[in-house]
């Protein structure tokens, strides 16, 4: 029993010493590993305090790591990286916008300042009222898209969901682009048109088409054509317009979406136009789940295409 109990108090002394230093060393152990693990989100805390205090251009920098934290800095930069390009898109568009609007504000002005000088024949002030007329046209047409397309960012925009008959539209759209084509000339031709019903709104869909037709017009070289085609295969309906006129760079392909971008070349080649066109013709395909194809070379022509799901695709 005596060496027994030696042994146990032994033991006891050991258990005394040693439990306060694994403690201690644990304590220490975690607590470094916890600070090291959780670093990058200390890091991830400041850069989101200085997004907020707001500078967009921060990212955080990245470990290759695939772990929890390497994905959360991820999410993270992908985040603010698309934050970032629409903050910059909105800062655009707005002075885009204001700049859109204050070339005819400045063309009035200067035009009445100069004809209120003196006191003129009549002809005088009626040419500049008329030319005045020409810019508020222009200023309503440039706010009702604007209105439109911020209707549409914001959801307000309703439209039909019914069933339209593409081929009709299709034959409208043609009689009243070449009485559009007419002055300049252009011919406005129909190639291919295949009965196609989509669901969706008429009205909208006209527009969208007239848009196209019109910027096919417009972009052509006196005395060029342009053709229509309406072709199906079995899930879409494809609508393409045709011309044989400027072109675009493949550069600028995805740039013409954009509200009031226009190419160099369509600035030279016409000062009609603000640029809202094809922005409003991404939104009608999109609220129809279609969308708009565009394939073109400068100097070549160009062919807009808009996709559009069939109501009952055939198997
Ligand atoms: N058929 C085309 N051929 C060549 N360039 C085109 C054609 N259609 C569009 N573009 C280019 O895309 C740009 C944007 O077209 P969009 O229709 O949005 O604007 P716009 O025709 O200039 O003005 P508007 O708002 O009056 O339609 C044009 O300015 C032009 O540079
Ligand atoms: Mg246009």
């Amino acid at each position: 029993m005596e060496s027994v109990g030696e042994t146990l108090h032994r033991f006891l002394i050991l258990l005394v010493v040693a439990i306060p230093i694994a403690l201690t060393v644990s304590l220490a152990g975690g607590w470094f590993l916890a600070g090291r693990a959780l670093r990058p989100v200390d890091e991830i805390t400041l850069a989101a305090q200085r997004i907020a205090a707001g500078d967009l251009s921060q990212r955080l920098s990245m470990t290759a790591a695939h772990d929890e934290i390497g994905r959360l800095a991820a999410t993270f930069n992908n985040m603010i990286g698309r934050l970032d390009a629409s903050f910059r898109q909105i800062r655009q568009f707005t002075s885009d916008a204001s700049h859109e609007l204050r070339t005819p504000l400045t063309v009035m002005k200067g035009e009445t300042d100069l004809i209120l000088r003196r006191s003129r024949p009549m002809e005088d002030y009626k040419s500049v009222l008329e030319s005045n007329l020409e810019e508020i046209d222009r200023m309503t047409r440039i706010v009702d898209e604007l209105l439109f397309l911020s209707r549409a960012d914001t959801g307000e925009v309703k439209i039909e969901a019914l069933p339209v008959a593409l081929q009709a539209l299709v034959e409208d759209v043609h009689r009243q682009a070449t009485l559009l084509g007419h002055d300049r000339n252009i011919e406005v031709m129909l190639g291919t048109v295949m009965p196609v019903v989509v669901q969706g709104d008429d009205l909208r869909l006209r527009e969208l088409l007239l848009n196209l037709v019109e910027n096919a017009i417009k972009y052509s070289h006196p005395g060029g054509k342009v053709e229509i085609t309406l072709l199906k295969d079995r899930r879409e309906a494809r609508l393409s317009v045709t011309d044989h006129g400027i072109g675009i760079a493949p550069g600028d392909h995805q740039k013409i979406f954009q509200r009031f971008f226009r190419t160099d070349m369509a600035r030279t080649h016409t000062k009609k136009g603000t640029g809202l066109g094809l922005a409003i013709c991404a939104w009608i395909a999109d609220l129809h789940n279609g969308r708009v194809e565009v394939q073109s070379d400068l100097g070549q022509g160009s062919i807009f295409t808009v996709v559009l799901p069939l109501v009952h695709p055939s198997a």
